[in-house]
């Protein structure tokens, strides 16, 4: 039977080691962080998101800017108030939440966050710095998972390490994290041949794909470590997960709960994210 990885308690860890830090950059440095998030129109997750991120900022001692936008924003107007805050020495951090309503196109709006600014790590600068292992900022939900591997005790050297979906935000920066631990990677996608097969060959596996209980036990390595990124919303609006984690549990050496896992993980990693990039702008990192 697995262990289970408290993702709560990882990323109270994490973040109790922020607030120290923030502390002393008050104390030492007169260096208040501030980290700026905005959403636009209100879509119901993002706005439990948003909320969750400026709870996290209050608890680590970061001063948080909220700018709830009306649907009908403009993209031109939400441009604006990027490049306002590009240029507000008080924001050390911007995150635009998505996703952005249709008429607003992602990509323009990711690409006029100042990459010294972009906490998520979505520009395309980034990205690049991602993929040569020369981190400004790590991915906040790869990073997190990365420290929740950490938290097992298991080395990744030499590894056989799956990542099921490809994805710009989690799988793909993903299986670079891994990589650049000597993780031997393997990325699974919606065409991949013999996804049991290949599962069946990780001692780590990492899913994200968005869809219930899409892995199984038997697709699982006894002893694997299996970390389930998903976060699916049933019909009876409970939470689920990629993984079936009662026949998963039995299988694995660690596995995470939804919730509980790597949802708490993201924003701590994104207040770390947000206390580097105070440090890199005052010279201090
Ligand atoms: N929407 C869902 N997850 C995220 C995230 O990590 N960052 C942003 N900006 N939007 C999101």
């Amino acid at each position: 039977m697995a262990q289970i990885i408290d993702g709560k308690q990882v990323s109270a860890s994490v973040k109790q080691e922020v607030k120290d830090e923030a502390a002393k950059l008050r104390e030492e440095k007169g260096l208040k962080v501030g980290l700026a998030v905005v959403i636009v129109g209100n879509n119901p997750a993002s706005r439990v998101y948003v909320n969750n991120k400026k709870k996290a900022c209050e608890a680590v001692g970061f001063q948080s800017f909220e700018y709830a936008l009306d649907e009908a924003t403009t993209q031109e107007q939400l441009l604006d108030l990027v490049n306002v805050l590009n240029r507000d020495d008080r924001v050390n951090g911007i995150l635009v939440q998505l996703p952005l309503p249709k008429h607003i196109d992602e990509k323009t709006v990711i690409n006029a966050i100042s990459p010294e600014k972009d906490v998520d790590a979505f520009h395309p600068v980034n990205v690049g710095k991602i993929m040569i292992g020369e981190y400004a900022f790590l991915p906040c939900t790869p990073a997190g998972v990365m420290r929740l591997i950490a938290s097992t005790g298991t080395e990744i050297a030499g590894k056989q390490c799956v990542v099921i979906g490809r994805s710009n935000i989690v799988g793909k920066p993903m299986a670079m994290l891994l990589l650049h631990e000597s993780g031997t990677v393997t990325v699974c996608h919606s065409k991949t041949k013999n996804l049991k097969e290949i599962c069946l060959g990780a001692d780590i596996l990492v899913v994200a794909v968005g869809r219930a209980n899409f892995v199984t036990g038997d697709m699982i390595k006894e002893g694997a470590v299996v970390i389930d990124v998903g976060m699916n919303r049933l019909d009876d609006g409970r939470l689920c997960g990629d993984v079936e984690f009662e026949s998963a549990e039995k299988k694995a050496s660690y596995i995470t709960p939804v919730p509980g896992g790597v949802g708490p993980m993201t924003i701590a990693m994104l207040m770390k994210n947000t206390l580097t990039a105070a440090k890199q702008q005052n010279g201090l990192a």
